[in-house]
C-alpha cells in the first residue's frame, strides 16, 4: 500500500521567527503514524529547519534544485547542498518556476537527476494551464511532461520519485480542482506509468496541489490514486497544515 505524503510548499515565505513558531505547533501535537509529513522551505532557512526538526517526524527539503552539480552558476543551489543540510525531498520543475524562469520539461528532468544521484527524493510537478484545458489539450500536455520525465529518468529514476500533479489554474486561486478531475488525471497518470511498468504504477506517489486546504482534504485525500498533497498557502498556518495531514490519515485508515 503506498503511504500518504503531506508536503508544505513555503514558497517565498517564512522568517527565522514565524518558522520557529510553526515548528512548536507541530511538535506539540501527536505524532500521526500514517501520513509523512515534509516541509518544502526557502533555502536560507534549511539550516533552521536541520536544527529545530533533526530527530523529528517532520522531514524538509528545497523547492528547487540546479541541473548542474557544481560551477558557476550564480544564485543556483546544488543537490549536493541540499544533502548537507538534511533534505529528504525537493521540488522540481513547479509551475511557478517553469513559468516565471522558463524551465523546460527537459531541464526539469536534469534538475530531477541531480537530486536523484544525492539520493533526494524529486517532487515532479506537472499540470496545465486554464487554456489547456479549455481547449481539451490536459492528456496531451500531460503525456508530454510525462513522457520526458519517463524517458530521462527511466523507470529506476521515476521509483524514486514523487509526482505532483498541480493544474496551474488552482495553485493560490482558492479554486481547487474537483475531486472527479483529480481522480480523473490521476489514475491517467498511473496508468501512463503502468505502460513503462506496473510496479512503478502501483507504487509511485502521486500528490494533488492546487489551493488544498482543511475543507476540502478530506474528500481529496480519500480519492484512490490520490496519495497526499502538496500544499501551498494553507501550509503557511501550522494549524491549517496538521488538519490537512489529519484528513490524510484518516483517508489511509479507510483504505487499510
Ligand atoms: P496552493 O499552492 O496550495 O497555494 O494553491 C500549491 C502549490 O503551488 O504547490
Amino acid at each position: 500500500m503506498r503511504n500518504k505524503l503531506i508536503a508544505g510548499n513555503w514558497k517565498m515565505h517564512g522568517s527565522r521567527v514565524a518558522n520557529e513558531a510553526w515548528v512548536r505547533a507541530l511538535q506539540a501535537e501527536p505524532i500521526l503514524e500514517s501520513v509523512e509529513l515534509a516541509v518544502l522551505v526557502p533555502a536560507p532557512y534549511l539550516a533552521q529547519m536541520q536544527q529545530l526538526l533533526g530527530g523529528s517526524t517532520c522531514v524538509w527539503g528545497g523547492q528547487d534544485v540546479s541541473d548542474q552539480e557544481r560551477g558557476a552558476f550564480t544564485g543556483e543551489v546544488a543537490a549536493s547542498m541540499l544533502r548537507e543540510f538534511g533534505c529528504r525531498y525537493t521540488v522540481v520543475g513547479h509551475s511557478e518556476r517553469r513559468q516565471r524562469h522558463g524551465e523546460t520539461d527537459v531541464q526539469v528532468a536534469a534538475k530531477a537527476q541531480q537530486a536523484l544521484a544525492q539520493d533526494l527524493i524529486p517532487i515532479l510537478c506537472l499540470g496545465e494551464s486554464l487554456e489547456q484545458r479549455e481547449a481539451g489539450k490536459t492528456a496531451q500536455v500531460m503525456r508530454h511532461q510525462l513522457g520526458v520525465l519517463l524517458d530521462i529518468l527511466g523507470e529506476g529514476g521515476m521509483a524514486r520519485s514523487v509526482l505532483a500533479y498541480e493544474p496551474l489554474w488552482a495553485i493560490g486561486t482558492g479554486r481547487s480542482a474537483t475531486p472527479a478531475q483529480v481522480q480523473e488525471v490521476h489514475a491517467w497518470l498511473r496508468q501512463q506509468c503502468a505502460e513503462t511498468s506496473p510496479g512503478l504504477a502501483e507504487n509511485i506517489q502521486i500528490l494533488y496541489g492546487g489551493s488544498v486546504k482543511s475543507s476540502n482534504a478530506v474528500e481529496l485525500m480519500t480519492l484512490p490514486d490520490v496519495d497526499g498533497a502538496l500544499v501551498g498557502g494553507a501550509s503557511l498556518v501550522a494549524q491549517e497544515f496538521l488538519a490537512i495531514a489529519r484528513a490524510a490519515a484518516k483517508a489511509s485508515q479507510r483504505t487499510e
